[in-house]
């Protein structure tokens, strides 16, 4: 799929040494904008970052480092981020202050340069638990069940309302579960690369709770692909969801990889995790609607994912 041209010349990206926001910045790139990174290193590394744009280790909550970052660019993506639900209940401060604090600084440096346009990561983890739709719609309730999923709703929030007072088009993106090559490995994130990383070690993946809970597994390269799409629109105080619209439970994605690199293993089951949702599954109608968004892989495919940790990434 070839990249239209930005709009825009230099584009910020924080946490662009991370998993998804080294695929958005090697698509930013190829759109033709410069793209300078602004980012602290905890989980990304500097081997992800795209040739040719710029890294500034740095970090969020720091003003000086948001303001070093953003001199002379004219549209910001916000992806650094605590991404860890599990390790938000354990260290919920910790995860405020680098979501919430580390947002509303990029947001104040952001409207200090008048940028033309703001692009926050949210995630699924906004929404209410209990009762609700497959797939579900940016219309239902958020209300989240853990302290990760109220720090990024707190940043969409804060995202919208400054943009929406500063005179900035600011849209918010909630993601869903994704997954692909380069995926920061930590114990918390990821279940298709802490699976595979089991496999690889030929350690029995432990799978939390049934397995029976539902994820829609979305493809790297299309959350990149939306994020980007909502960029370059109109959109201006809209939040999104991007995903496939499809469900798979874990236990499948288990079989799926268990079947490619370890046939005849058997899953072992573990207690289910507090915060985690039961099911979550993205109604991307509104993205499909407004930015002509659609995932180019509907159906999980982990071959890239498998080939990539096998070659001892
Ligand atoms: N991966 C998913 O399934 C998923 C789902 C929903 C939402 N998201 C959101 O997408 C965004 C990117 O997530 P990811 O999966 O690429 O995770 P990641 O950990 O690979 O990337 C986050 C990046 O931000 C950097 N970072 C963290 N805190 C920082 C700070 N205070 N200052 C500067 N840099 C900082 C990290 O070093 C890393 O490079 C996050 O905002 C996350 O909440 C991810």
């Amino acid at each position: 799929m070839t990249t239209p041209q930005s709009r825009f010349k230099r584009v910020l990206v924080t946490g662009g040494a991370g998993f998804i926001g080294s695929f958005l910045t090697e698509r930013l790139l190829a759109s033709g904008c410069e793209v300078v990174i602004l980012d602290n290193l905890s989980t990304g590394t500097r081997e992800r970052v795209p040739a040719g744009a710029q890294l500034i280790v740095g970090d969020t909550r720091d003003e000086a480092a948001c303001e070093k970052a953003i001199r002379g660019c004219d549209a910001v993506t916000h992806l650094a981020a605590a991404v860890s639900v599990r390790a938000s209940i354990e260290q919920f401060h910790a995860d405020a202050e680098c979501n919430i604090m580390g947002t509303l600084s990029v947001l104040r440096s952001a409207k200090r340069a008048k940028v033309k346009k703001i692009a926050y990561a949210s995630s699924m983890a906004v929404y209410a638990d209990r009762d609700r739709p497959e797939p579900i719609p940016e219309t239902w309730p958020t209300r989240p069940d853990s302290p990760y999923g109220t720090s990024k709703l707190a940043g969409e929030l804060y995202t919208l309302l400054v943009g929406r007072d500063a005179g900035i088009p600011a849209v918010a993106l909630r993601y869903f579960n994704t997954y692909g090559p380069r995926q920061s490995f930590t114990p918390y994130v990821g279940v298709v690369t802490i699976f595979i990383n089991k496999l690889l070690k030929k350690e029995t993946p432990v799978i939390f709770g049934d397995g029976l809970q539902c994820r829609d597994f979305v493809y790297v390269g299309d959350i990149a692909r939306a994020t980007q799409l909502a960029l370059e629109s109109d959109a201006a105080g809209e939040v999104f969801n991007v995903g496939t619209g499809r469900s798979t439970t874990v236990n499948e994605v288990a079989e799926q990889l268990i079947l490619r690199m370890a046939p005849g293993i058997q899953a072992a089951h573990g207690p289910a995790q507090p915060g985690e949702l039961r099911n979550s599954i993205a109604d991307i109608t509104k993205a499909r609607r407004v930015l002509g968004y659609e995932p180019s892989r509907p159906k999980p495919d982990f071959d890239d994912v498998i080939k990539f940790w096998s070659a001892g990434k």
